[in-house]
């Protein structure tokens, strides 16, 4: 039997906001997420940022004035703020860029203000907020890789995250090591391993629960390599496709 909300099915989408789009290693975590929520009788899809059209906002405010609630550019954001909003669970991932989002999800996210009303209203702890245009928003989850190792460049990401109040954040270090294919029998592979199952979990429990274990999130956070051990690997990757500089310096 599908997992049903009254009559309609589950609708999960991710807008993947990394530049290598079907190749990029946001896609190895959203693909797993995303594989957990169809277990779960969900509808899913994975929508490239990339292999659309996507005007950056001209901050001319014409959403709220000339036309209210559509944006005066046409392309293809007016369809994937359709589809934004007619999922029941949208999800937001993005590479690691300069500590922050990549300029193609920063972007695709300014340009959510049609979905806003201009009027400004006033939070209990004193921030401020425009009010939604639509009653019917979905629930939002947030995915993040990093290519260096340790927790530190998702501190502007997990500031922004606050913000839409996820039902899940994942922020992945050492992401370089996604799409690799270790030997079957290495402490790598066996990892890479329990961490996709760790995102099958999430996808399946978000889906059925409408929330994750803290069990399940705890996993997400699992060692994939020592700093160490992805320092080295990354180094000697880099060292041997372009030498290191200071030893060609000399
Ligand atoms: C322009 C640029 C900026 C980056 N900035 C950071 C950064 O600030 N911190 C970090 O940990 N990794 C940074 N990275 C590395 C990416 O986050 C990393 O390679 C990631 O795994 C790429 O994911 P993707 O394959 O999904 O695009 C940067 C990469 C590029 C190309």
């Amino acid at each position: 039997m599908g997992l049903q909300k009254g009559a309609k099915t589950m609708k999960v989408v991710v807008f993947n906001g990394s530049p290598r789009g079907r190749h990029s290693n946001t896609h190895e975590i959203v693909r797993q997420l995303l594989q957990g929520a169809s277990e779960a009788a969900a509808d899913t899809e994975e929508v490239f940022l990339i292999e659309h059209n996507i005007s950056q906002c001209r901050g001319c405010f014409g959403c709220w004035g000339e036309t209210p609630g559509a944006c005066v550019i046409e392309d293809d954001m007016a369809g994937l703020l359709d589809q934004f909003l007619e999922s029941d669970y949208a999800g937001l991932a993005t590479p690691v860029y300069n500590m922050y989002m990549t300029g193609l999800l920063k972007n695709f996210t300014d340009r959510f203000l049609p979905l806003a009303t201009p009027h400004i209203h006033k939070n209990a702890d004193g921030s401020f907020y425009h009010e939604g245009r639509t009653k019917r928003f979905p629930r939002q989850f947030f995915v993040a890789n990093s290519g260096f190792p340790g927790d530190h460049n998702f501190d502007l990401l997990a500031a922004f995250v606050q913000h839409i109040d996820p039902v899940l954040k994942i922020f992945r270090n050492c992401g370089e090591v996604l799409r690799e294919t270790p030997p079957a029998d290495s402490e790598l592979a066996s990892r890479l391993g329990e961490y996709r199952d760790a995102l099958r979990s999430a996808g399946r429990e978000m889906v059925v629960g409408g929330s994750v274990s803290q069990q399940t999130v705890q996993r997400l956070q699992m060692e994939l390599l020592s700093d160490e051990e992805y320092m080295a690997g990354a180094n000697e990757y880099w060292d041997g496709e372009i030498g290191r500089p200071d030893a060609d310096s000399g």
